[in-house]
């Protein structure tokens, strides 16, 4: 028996990347995952290589509308929605000058308000399920600051925000809200970036990988059941701090 078995998830931003892995990854243990994200190709390629438990649906995380059609999919797909995978973001690096308004509201949109809209929105499915498990996908730069990427790091720091309010909201309904924290992760995101360099001071040298991260989404959606509101690193131990050397 799988550790999610007979139960409904959605991930966002699953059409790839580190989304790609975590929908595989909860199908493989026995929910039914809806791959919801922009990317209709890649998500509609993905869903067919995982079979029948993986559905993709077109979802822009900004839009309240497309939230509703995206639970009633999952809904129709596998039954009350108990786990839901708040994945989706974008990230930019401008100077102070060069971020532009439109800029910023971009990144807060999706990275923020996307999540909103997606707890809002599969929060009465997740009470009709009897509960389930709720994750943030914040970063490294929800716990310390990205230089220059002004709006993504706000957008990750607020992330940790909503997950307290919502663990607070949500617990009576036995809906646990927890956000977690990557480092680097080899992904699409990290895409032209020197994997060595960028990983080359940290206790653990290596950037991580999409399963690892996966692994622990599948530990907070099927295990931890006394956690919410938590924050989880996965980063190699970035925030250790600075090593000297000789
Ligand atoms: N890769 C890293 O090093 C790293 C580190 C810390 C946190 N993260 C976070 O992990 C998450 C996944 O990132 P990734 O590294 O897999 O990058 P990625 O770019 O491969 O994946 C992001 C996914 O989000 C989707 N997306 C973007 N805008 C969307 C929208 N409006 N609606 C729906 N889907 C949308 C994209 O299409 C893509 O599939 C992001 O939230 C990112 O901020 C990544």
């Amino acid at each position: 028996m799988g550790r999610v078995e007979g139960r409904t998830a959605i991930v966002t931003g699953g059409a790839r990347g580190m989304g790609a892995a975590h929908a595989r990854k909860l199908a493989s243990e026995g929910a039914r995952v809806v791959v919801a994200d922009v990317l209709a190709e890649e998500g509609k390629a993905l869903a067919h290589e995982l079979g029948d438990a993986v559905v993709f649906a077109e979802l822009d995380v900004r839009d309240p509308e497309q939230w509703a059609a995206t639970v009633e999919t999952a809904r129709t797909h596998g039954g009350e929605v108990s786990i839901l995978v708040n994945n989706a973001g974008i990230l930019r690096r401008t100077p102070l000058a060069d971020t532009t308004v439109e800029d910023w509201n971009l990144v807060l949109d999706i990275n923020l308000t996307g999540a909103f809209l997606g707890i809002q929105a599969v929060a009465p499915s997740m009470r009709a399920a009897g509960g389930g498990a709720i994750i943030n996908v914040s970063s490294m730069g929800g716990l310390m600051a990205i230089h220059p990427s002004w709006a993504y790091t706000a957008s990750k720091w607020a992330l940790r925000g909503l997950t307290k309010v919502a663990a607070l909201d949500l617990g009576s309904d036995g809906i646990r809200v927890n956000s977690i924290h990557p480092g680097f992760i080899s992904s699409p995101m990290l895409d032209g970036a020197d994997e060595d360099s960028l990983s080359a001071g940290l206790p653990l040298p290596r950037v991580g990988s999409p399963e690892e991260v996966a692994d622990l989404v599948l530990f907070l959606a099927a295990e931890a059941t006394y956690s919410t509101a938590s924050e989880f690193s996965i980063d190699g131990g970035i925030l250790a701090g600075i090593k000297a050397e000789g």
